[in-house]
């Protein structure tokens, strides 16, 4: 079943399959930081990543969002739609947190007036620098009916994820989304977890999210399997 490696990232490698529209997706042991600078192997990541991914995508495929989600192989693979990489990345953001906070020195945890959305480029050597509209069209990257799209598309999926993690007592701060051309259309791809959102506990304020291992302020696994945890059981 697994073939060539055809792309190795952060946190997962794709693999080639006997069908040439699919590909596996392979969930790794791997945290990073500072994107890609701070690296560490942490057993077990993999595993969670892919069970939370497994069901937000459900949830939100559900509900009418198209993902690259084919089915499981096994208990850290997937086998999803080969689409065609639109390599930006999409923020979403809800609350001040992170390099938001940092760039315009504002509080943490403030909530925003809307829904901000940032477009990121997607490219490691340039450390996925801050792109806005007009220079994604004027480079071609996306047409104007895509943007719309995109945007639309990424303030319903905010729109179905603010109250489903909120029904968790998971405050939803902020979250990146990736979406890939498949047969006419653009559909979401990648993955949804703690590792590319971020999650404060409604309770304490307490982050379950990448930040305990960007901060160093608790232990990534013991966060994640607590959302696991609270979207099998509440
Ligand atoms: P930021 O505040 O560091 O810009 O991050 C905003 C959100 O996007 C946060 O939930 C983490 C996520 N994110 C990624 O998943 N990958 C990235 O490379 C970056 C910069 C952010």
């Amino acid at each position: 079943m697994k073939d060539k490696l055809v792309y190795s990232g952060k946190a997962k490698n794709l693999y080639s399959t006997d069908n040439d529209d699919e590909l596996l997706m392979v969930y790794k042991d791997q945290a990073t930081s500072l994107n890609g600078k701070n690296k560490k192997t942490i057993e077990g990541k993999g595993l969670l990543n892919f069970q939370i991914t497994n069901i937000i995508f459900d949830y939100l495929q559900t509900n009418g969002i198209k993902t690259h989600f084919i089915s499981n192989l096994d208990d850290k693979s997937q086998i999803v739609h080969k689409t065609e990489v639109i390599p930006l990345e999409l923020v979403v953001r809800n609350k001040i947190a992170g390099s938001f906070a940092k760039k315009f020195n504002l509080q943490r945890g403030l909530k925003l007036k809307y829904p901000v959305i940032e477009f990121y480029y997607k490219n490691d050597e340039l450390d996925d620098p801050f792109i806005n509209d007009s220079q994604i069209f004027a480079i071609d990257l996306m047409s104007n009916e895509e943007m719309s799209f995109l945007k639309n598309e990424a303030l319903k999926i905010n729109d179905l994820l603010m109250p489903y993690f909120d029904s968790k007592n998971l405050d939803l701060i902020d979250f990146k989304l990736e979406f890939g051309r498949f047969e006419n259309s653009i559909i979401l791809v990648d993955e949804f977890s703690p590792d590319n959102c971020r999650l404060w506990d409604k309770s304490t304020g307490d982050s379950l999210d990448k930040d305990v291992f960007r901060n160093s302020t608790g232990s990534l696994i013991d966060s994640y399997k607590e959302v696991l945890k609270r979207l099998v059981e509440y």
